[in-house]
């Protein structure tokens, strides 16, 4: 435990609520010595990334057990996310020559065949590369789609700086044709499945979905500004949204974290996915979990009560009382234990959304966030409370109070010298696995600074709702005579048509026979190729002879296809 929180923590008991003072001063002597930690990982220079070549992150200096001597596109993107910020809002002008040598590092790693493929052909969602920039050739969970989106997003906060201060013909010429690269992965492959920010679940994954959609908008908004075709972007935008709002688990009140992996869905995913998609000109907005949202409030109650009985460090902590987090309740990496990224997002959702409450002086309570609310005063209901209420004051002091609380007990478990490995004993709470892991020091700067209330700059989150793309109706008849037991099914060349799958094929109806119908909803304005098929008391006996049918659907309306079976 830090020594100067030691005596403020002690007073309290163990619903402790540390004093603002307190976590002031474990701010200001942290700070410092995580930025520090935080650029000693990047090479050339960094002090603990030897080997590193210009602009490269190292997960961290760890070479065994774990051997984290590796770069990640992931943590490299949101650790330069950290120092575009603190650049481009004049922070801290030295940090110039390091952004523009990871400009220069990603956009070789682009070019780097890898066990993912080529850039042309599927390499971008590699998610691990040597210190070198050569390729990590050993199995891994690949591929990892997250990574392209957050590359996109930290060139774009450098793009929007250099065009400001440059000339949109530098940006063309010098960034845009690698944010392009990632912008255009994201558009061809986020509707399929990749491994999730943890490496371990092969499914479709809220954080990798909600930092896709941002990259879009504002690939799309920079496409714009540079004069460049984005309509790709803002259309996949729209459907990648969509899609977000089906990880939300209306029973358990939490946004799942994967579409699969077998687990409760209760993890960190969610909350990173809100800080990392903070837009504080889109309020309180729901359809993009924004931190302050009511669906992002309750997922955040349901995923810290989910390690207040699991973690001995945590026990005889009053219910509704800051805790130690980790990446998911059923973790059993290193025997599953807290994470200081974990814990520290945890509080950076809540500053977040203290910022936007102040700003627009007032919060709601819903049905959905009840439960958070209750938390802080048993008594509230439903409402929308303005600034001037008692109520308003009540909620947000004691939700800073929570926030303040959950910086302490990193504080309590982080070293004297500050240094942040990965994880801190569940029974113990003494630092374990990877030391000096970069993202820890990445992820406490950007809770310190939300704390302090810096507001990042808008992506375009504002007023987005997902509007489901349009659909039509579709009736396909197709004469066919058949014997006893046999019946007529029709598959194609979309979803809605069972991607030719003849096991799926949707079965007609004889109703009209030897008119064989059915009625199917379709995207509208689509192409589609389509054939029918015969089975024999369920079983495949024929197709339809070549060439495949096709058509296309109306933009609106209803279309209705007379086929002959042949
Ligand atoms: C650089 O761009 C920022 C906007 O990102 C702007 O605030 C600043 O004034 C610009 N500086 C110069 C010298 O143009
Ligand atoms: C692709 O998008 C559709 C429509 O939102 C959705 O039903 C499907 O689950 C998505 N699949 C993946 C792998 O993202
Ligand atoms: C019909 O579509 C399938 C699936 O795309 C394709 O494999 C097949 O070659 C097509 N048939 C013809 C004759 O084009
Ligand atoms: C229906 O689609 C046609 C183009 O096929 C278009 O001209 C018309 O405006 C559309 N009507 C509506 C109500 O969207
Ligand atoms: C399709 O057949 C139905 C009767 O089954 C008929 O009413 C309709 O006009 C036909 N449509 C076309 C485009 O031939």
């Amino acid at each position: 435990m830090r020594v100067l929180l030691a005596s403020a923590l002690a007073l309290c008991g163990t619903a402790f609520a540390a004093s603002s003072a307190s976590v002031d001063a474990y701010v200001a002597t942290e700070s410092p010595i995580a930025k520090a930690g935080l650029l000693a990982n990047i090479g050339p220079n960094g002090a603990k990334s030897a080997g590193a070549k210009a602009g490269v992150v190292i997960a961290s200096p760890s070479t065994v057990n774990p051997n984290y001597l590796y770069t990640w596109v992931r943590d490299s993107s949101l650790v330069f996310k950290v120092i575009i910020d603190q650049f481009t809002s004049g922070q801290d002008k030295s940090l110039l020559g390091q952004i523009q040598n990871f400009v220069a590092a990603e956009k070789t790693l682009q070019q780097v065949s890898n066990p993912s493929g080529t850039v042309t052909t599927g390499g971008l969602g590699e998610p691990k590369f040597n210190i070198d920039l050569t390729a990590f050739t050993d199995s891994w969970g690949r591929p990892q789609r997250d990574g392209p989106a957050l590359r996109s997003t930290a060139l774009i906060a450098y793009a929007n700086w250099l065009r400001a201060n440059t000339s949109t013909a530098n940006v063309v010429q010098t960034l845009w044709p690698t944010i392009k690269l990632d912008l255009d992965y994201v558009v061809a492959s986020w509707n399929s499945t990749g491994f999730d920010l943890w490496e371990e679940v092969s499914s479709s994954s809220f954080f990798t979905t909600a930092v896709q959609h941002r990259s879009l908008r504002e690939g799309a908004a920079l496409a714009s500004a540079l004069g460049q075709d984005g309509s790709a972007y803002t259309t996949q935008a729209n459907n990648a949204l969509c899609f977000l709002q089906s990880y939300w688990n209306p029973t358990g009140g939490y946004i799942t974290a994967n579409t699969g992996g077998s687990r409760s869905g209760k993890d960190a995913n969610t909350a990173l996915a809100s800080i990392h998609t903070f837009d504080p000109a889109a309020g309180c907005d729901a359809a993009t979990f924004q931190p302050c949202s009511d669906k992002a409030l309750s997922s955040l109650k349901v995923y810290v009560d989910s390690f207040r009985s699991i973690y001995a460090i945590n026990q005889g902590i009053a219910s509704n009382a800051a805790v130690a987090t980790g990446r998911y309740p059923e973790d059993v990496y290193f025997g599953g234990n807290p994470w200081y990224l974990t814990t520290a997002v945890v509080a950076e959702q809540l500053y977040d959304a203290l910022i936007v409450w102040k700003s627009q002086a007032s919060l709601q309570v819903t049905s959905i966030s009840l439960p958070f609310f209750r938390q802080f005063l048993s008594s509230v209901a439903v409402g929308t409370y303005a600034s001037a209420t008692s109520t308003f004051t009540t909620l947000t002091a004691a939700i800073k109070t929570f926030a303040d609380d959950t910086l302490a007990i990193h504080a309590k478990y982080t070293p004297a010298n500050g240094a942040l490995a990965e994880q801190f004993n569940r029974a113990t709470g003494a630092p374990l696995s990877a030391a000096d892991l970069t993202w820890s020091y990445a992820a406490a700067l950007t809770a310190f600074s939300a704390r302090a209330g810096v507001s990042p700059a808008s992506w375009g989150a504002n007023g987005l709702v997902c509007k489901p793309p349009p659909t039509v109706s579709v009736t396909f008849n197709v004469v066919a005579t058949t014997v006893f037991g046999e019946n007529i099914y029709i598959t194609g060349s979309i979803g809605a048509l069972q991607n030719w799958s003849p096991d799926n094929a949707l079965i007609l109806s004889p109703a009209n026979y030897p008119t064989w119908s059915i009625t199917l909803t379709l995207p509208a304005s689509t192409r589609f190729e389509y054939k029918y098929i015969r089975k024999m008391n369920g079983v495949l006996t024929s197709w339809e002879s070549d060439p495949n049918n096709s058509a296309s659907s109306p933009a609106n309306g209803t279309l209705v296809l007379n086929d002959t079976w042949r």
